[in-house]
């Protein structure tokens, strides 16, 4: 048995014709850059996320800083995010000179905890910036009620969360990283819509940003050699738009399967005390770009070396959290503002979680993972 967390390549062989023509189409036209896939993909985007404007680039970190580019943050204004999410949220911050103000997250979503947020809000603060973690949102509603109420920006990260539903109190239902002013996403391989190198996407439905942003991908250029701003060179191949042309049609379903699997998961370890399953939050959906568990006084690194020498891959997400990586420590952030965090880091567990399992393989995971811990 060899189980990975993500099996691209059992997920390209049903889709190789399609791939592979696509590919081969870009090379033999020779339009590898803005080449009309790319053009074509921002509007299918578009519509699949009913939002206004699409704007493609890198990568998901590019998507991040040009968004806050596009905002015009400046040196010292204070953006408010999670220190439990992948680095490049919170670096894209620090990079441009802002200072990036990290708080704790809500125990049951792993997402931003909206009554912290509140609480980290000064003079200084001018953007908030969720994190829909592990395919699931962090409550918009919340979010954006504090926005409107100190006039603040807001970025959602949603390189995770791709696809997800988010539904309103107020009875609305948005798709994640429309909500906010601007959305930021990721197409790295293992995303749920993910290419087959780098790349990113910002949403947004505000027209004036949407020029800033198209202007910032491009060198601050609108009309060719005129320079209107600084800017920066991100842009999506083509080769990349051509894969994600025939991957977001399947995006629904890809998701649909991660539901599947966790599903499956819950239910294998629903009476399993060592085990927290992951909490659904009522207000979204769940496209689980990690199945990430909790364990409750289990010997974690035993029952990963237990799982490796069964074939079986798990990881850790994330194993340290940001306000203690040696990149921050000029920030001096107060270690008891991170309980929840700090916590998480120790104890979640995440299982393999892809388009490609079948019962059978998920009965082996979850039989050796309850083996082990003795159920
Ligand atoms: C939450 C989050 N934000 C941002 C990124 C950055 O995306 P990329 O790797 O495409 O730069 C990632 C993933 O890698 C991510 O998981």
């Amino acid at each position: 048995m060899n189980i990975p967390m993500v099996d691209l390549r059992s997920q390209y062989l049903k889709i190789k014709n399609e791939i592979d023509k696509n590919i081969l189409n870009v090379i033999d036209n020779t339009a590898f850059i803005n080449g009309d896939d790319v053009k074509i993909l921002r509007n299918e985007l578009a519509e699949y996320l009913n939002v206004k404007h699409v704007i493609t680039c890198g990568n998901g970190t590019d998507a991040l800083q040009i968004a806050m580019m596009a905002l015009g943050l400046q040196p010292g204004d204070e953006v408010i995010s999670t220190d439990f999410t992948f680095i490049a949220t919170v670096e894209t911050i620090a990079l441009l000179k802002l200072t990036p103000v990290m708080v704790d997250v809500d125990p049951d979503t792993f997402c931003i905890n909206p009554a912290e947020i509140e609480k980290a809000i000064t003079p200084k603060t001018k953007a908030i910036m969720p994190v829909h973690l592990f395919g699931q949102c962090a409550d918009m509603d919340r979010i954006m009620e504090i926005a409107e109420k100190y006039n603040l920006y807001v970025i959602e990260d949603t390189a995770q969360a791709i696809g997800s539903d988010f539904t309103s109190d107020k009875g609305w239902t948005k798709k994640a990283g429309t909500i906010g002013h601007i959305g930021c996403t990721s197409f790295f391989p293992s995303k749920n819509l993910g290419c087959y190198g780098d790349g990113g996407a910002i949403f947004t439905n505000d027209d004036e940003l949407s020029e800033k942003l198209n202007s910032i991908v491009n060198h601050g250029m609108k009309v060719r050699y005129y320079h209107d701003r600084i800017g920066v060179n991100s842009r999506l191949d083509t080769i990349q738009a051509a894969v994600l042309r025939v991957k977001l049609p399947l995006l629904d379903e890809y998701n649909l399967a991660r539901l599947t699997t966790a599903d499956y998961y819950d239910k294998a370890f629903a009476n399993c005390d060592k085990i927290i399953t992951p909490k659904r939050f009522h207000k979204s959906t769940h496209t689980f770009h990690q199945y990430t568990m909790i364990l409750n006084d289990v010997d974690r690194d035993g029952l990963q070396a237990y799982l490796q020498s069964k074939g079986i891959a798990s990881a850790v997400y994330y194993p340290v959290a940001l306000h203690n990586q040696k990149a921050f420590q000029g920030y001096h952030y107060n270690p008891n503002d991170f309980l929840i965090t700090d916590k998480l880091c120790e104890t979640v567990l995440s299982l393999p979680i892809n388009t490609e399992l079948d019962n059978d393989t998920l009965s082996y995971i979850s039989d050796n993972v309850l083996e082990f811990l003795g159920k």
